[in-house]
């Protein structure tokens, strides 16, 4: 496994991490639609912070942190998680370019990304498609846990509605969600 250069994600790294993005929604159909705003969609409203793996000058893999709150987050959702609404942050727009791949770059991304959560204290969720074999390998490889699984409201490259899995990380502590 090979050890990237993993650093935050800064403004000048967007149009690199676009064109990696051209280059696995080639490969990969991720995201299923090609963004009318790719620079926005690596940018989503709720992101606290992204990280980007790279070799050399050529950005090989990224992937972001969101913050998810009431509205964001189902409450049957957050129950399944056993957590609090408003202390959960969901890995986001995880991806290694082809070339880049099977160099545990995405482990640790996600490596990355889980010690950014334990450090505000979040617990971290994450949603992937089930047509996503490769991401759904790694997660449940690297120890984390599938809580519930939903049909989503967007196609998926058969233009079915997604299934959607969701899980949680391997810090996950599931805490009681009733009050006595
Ligand atoms: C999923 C993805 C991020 C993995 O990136 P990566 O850097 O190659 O992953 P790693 O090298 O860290 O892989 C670690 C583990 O993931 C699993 N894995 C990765 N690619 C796999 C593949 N093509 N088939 C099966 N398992 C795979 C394996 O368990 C692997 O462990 P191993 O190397 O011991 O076999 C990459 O394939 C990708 O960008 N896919 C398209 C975008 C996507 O699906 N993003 C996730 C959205 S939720």
């Amino acid at each position: 496994m090979k050890t990237p250069f993993i650093r935050p994600r800064s403004t000048e790294d967007l149009r690199a991490c676009i064109d990696a993005l051209a280059s696995v929604h080639r490969s990969d159909r991720y995201p299923v639609d090609w963004p009318a705003d790719p620079g926005r969609w690596l940018t989503p409203s709720d992101l606290l912070q992204a990280w980007v793996a790279v070799e050399g000058s050529d950005v090989v893999g990224h992937v972001g942190l969101s913050q998810l709150d009431a509205a964001t987050l189902e409450p049957s959702l957050a129950t399944a998680i056993g957590t609090p609404v408003g202390r959960v942050g969901s890995i986001t727009r995880l991806f290694v370019t082809p070339q880049g791949r099977g160099h545990g770059h995405a482990t640790h991304l996600l490596d990355v990304v889980r010690k950014e959560a334990a450090n505000l204290g979040v617990t971290l969720m994450l949603d992937v498609s089930d047509e996503g074999h490769a991401a759904i390998a790694l997660y449940e490889r690297v120890g984390w846990r599938r809580v519930a699984s939903a049909h989503a409201d967007w196609l998926n490259t058969a233009g079915k509605r997604a299934l959607v899995h969701y899980y949680v990380s391997p810090d996950a502590v599931q805490e009681p969600t009733q009050s006595e």
